[in-house]
């Protein structure tokens, strides 16, 4: 039997999101609250984001959350929905003021207010030049958020269950009841009963070779609800950030270009002046990747095999690196053995963020199909939602943006939820599908090995479906893939133990990463243009004629793909083309 649990509201995952929505949901006194996380929270993911969240606060030149708006709408590649952008723009100024007063330790201004910094397509006056509106905590934000969210869900009584992988969801009759986690300290089987269920796991880096994302993050959830009938909304819109480090892919700031480090080639030359003369290295992200392979395929890339660019930072104040960029200076120094005070850092695109994921409403309630219709009892915030507010490309701090703003939301709606519902029945036997799965990898008994079977995909997305892709690759890819299903059916473990079977967890890790890669490499097929981080070799030009619309995967109950659309809501914004 399973161990059984009642919660008005549970939340998966406990980062920047889920502890922010758990923070809020616990605001009303009547509503149990707990969070289920497979790590320990302040081990979340959140706490590798360093440089800012981006909010119009204007403490250090003039800026307007109309601007913010703006930008994140254009940045998105007009795929953005407007009324998400608008909304977010103008709460993410409330929700930083918000951290502050909770105790975050923010970098300050001369005058004692809330720094703040240039980041990537943040821009005054609908794009004339960079804005400073990154708020910033030195580059260990996202660290400050994690630490400062978790101390006030202890203070508000939150329940936290660390340690437990949700394997399954419970849906009956089109309603989420809860979920079904797998306690990773003694093997056994729980199940959740909830009104209301919040997902906030995070994203799905781990799907390709160089990466900013931590082992974690292998979209579990994306994964779940899509074996659930629930479809992903854009997933073929994957961002690689620029600055990686080179081969180990730990992201390195953006907010070191907007403390006003150069990216240089081989030749020493700033390329960026050439792709986006306006604010050159601080064009959003996918036009500096892109920029940088273009470089390195012209053959003006970096050392011996030219497959690396340089982030100079060696013209700015030694005292303004130490004060501000402390931690990628460190990285640099230990993982590269390169003291950025001195000399250019190495770095190449690496995978950083999911702009799509479970579709949601702006207020954070999941959809089932491109005309909208809610799934009662289910929220998702984060970078594991997609509430349709970065679009085809994530402007740089809008994630920590969307965790806080969509957090709340989320929260505060699924606590609404809750206080007005009854629990609906549990059906009998709901753990059995994680059950007969964790036994079917148990007793196989072939020769593959997830670590070779892992490998292989993120090679394989990396070289066939990541800054460049075509019909040809993308095809070769789902072939690819198809033949990793087969062959991940044949994987074994060795551990047979109950007590941290880690094994056993990263083989259900790896069925969840299998998912994710075929729902991106599906509608990245589909797309045949090219718009924000989707770029087809053979598809060059965006095409809002055809194009201008979401992208709705789905797997159907017999295991094939279909891909669907659904509405972007535009508004006062006309789609034009993206000049920097
Ligand atoms: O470059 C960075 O600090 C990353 C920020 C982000 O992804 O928003």
């Amino acid at each position: 039997m399973p161990r059984a649990h009642k919660y008005d509201v549970i939340v998966v995952g406990a980062g920047g999101a889920g502890l922010m929505a758990a923070r809020y949901a616990a605001q009303n006194k009547d509503v149990k609250v707990a969070v289920i996380s497979k790590l320990y929270p302040t081990r979340s993911h959140t706490g590798a984001a360093q440089g800012g969240v981006g909010a119009a606060l204007g403490n250090v030149s003039e800026d307007h959350p109309e601007w913010h708006a703006f930008d994140t709408v254009k940045g998105g590649d007009y795929l953005t929905d407007q009324d998400v952008a608008e909304t977010f723009a103008h709460e993410v100024v409330d929700a930083v003021y918000e951290l502050e007063h909770m105790g975050l330790p923010f970098s300050r201004t001369p005058e004692g207010r809330i720094a703040q910094r240039k980041f990537g397509g943040h821009t005054r006056e609908f794009g004339k030049s960079a804005v400073e509106r990154a708020c910033y905590a030195a580059d260990r934000t996202g660290h400050m958020i994690l630490q400062t969210l978790y101390q006030q869900s202890i203070k508000d009584q939150v329940t936290f269950f660390n340690e437990f992988h949700v394997l399954d969801l419970v849906l009956e009759d089109g309603s989420a009841r809860g979920v079904v986690a797998y306690e990773l300290a003694t093997g056994e089987i729980h199940v959740f009963h909830a009104k209301a269920t919040i997902i906030a796991t995070g994203g799905n880096g781990r799907m390709f070779k160089v990466t900013s994302n931590a082992h974690a993050l292998t979209g579990d959830l994306m994964s779940i609800v899509y074996r659930r009938g629930l479809p992903i909304e854009d997933p073929e819109f994957y961002q690689f950030h620029p600055t990686g480090l080179y081969k180990i892919g730990v992201l390195l700031t953006e907010g070191a270009r907007g403390e006003g480090g150069i990216l240089r080639n081989k030749d020493g030359e700033r390329f960026m002046e050439r792709y986006a003369p306006s604010i050159k290295d601080l064009a959003p992200r996918d036009m500096v990747s892109r920029a940088m392979y273009l470089e390195i395929q012209e053959g003006r890339g970096v050392g011996p095999d030219g497959d690396y660019i340089h982030l100079d930072l060696t013209h700015i104040d030694a005292e303004i690196i130490e004060e501000r960029l402390p931690d990628i200076t460190e990285f640099a120094r230990i993982y590269l053995g390169v003291d950025p005070i001195k000399e250019p850092v190495p770095v190449q695109p690496t995978a950083h963020y999911a702009m799509g994921g479970i579709p949601t409403t702006i207020d954070t309630q999941v959809v089932a199909d491109g005309e909208g219709t809610v799934v009662p009892g289910l929220y998702a915030a984060g970078e594991v939602a997609c509430a349709s507010l970065h679009g085809a490309n994530r402007l740089g701090t809008n994630s920590l943006g969307d965790l806080i703003v969509f957090g709340r939301r989320a929260g505060i709606e699924a606590a609404k939820y809750a206080a007005r519902v009854d629990y609906e029945p549990m059906p009998a036997g709901v753990d059995e599908r994680a059950r007969e799965e964790l036994e079917r990898i148990r007793a196989a008994s072939g020769s593959e090995r997830a670590a070779h079977i892992r490998k292989e995909l993120q090679d394989t997305m990396m070289d066939n479906a990541s800054v460049f892709r075509t019909e040809a690759t993308l095809a070769k890819q789902v072939e690819i893939l198809a033949d990793l299903r087969e062959r991940y059916k044949q994987v074994s473990v060795e551990d047979d133990g109950q007590v941290f079977n880690t094994e056993l967890m990263e083989v259900v890790e790896l069925g969840f990463l299998l998912d994710n890669a075929e729902q991106l490499v599906y509608a990245a097929r589909n797309r045949t243009e090219s718009r924000g981080a989707h770029s087809r070799e053979d598809h060059q030009d965006r095409d809002d004629d055809r194009w201008l619309e979401h992208t709705m995967v789905y797997r159907n109950d017999d295991g094939s793909v279909r891909v669907g659309a659904k509405p972007v809501t535009l508004g006062k914004y006309e789609p034009k083309p993206r000049v920097y």
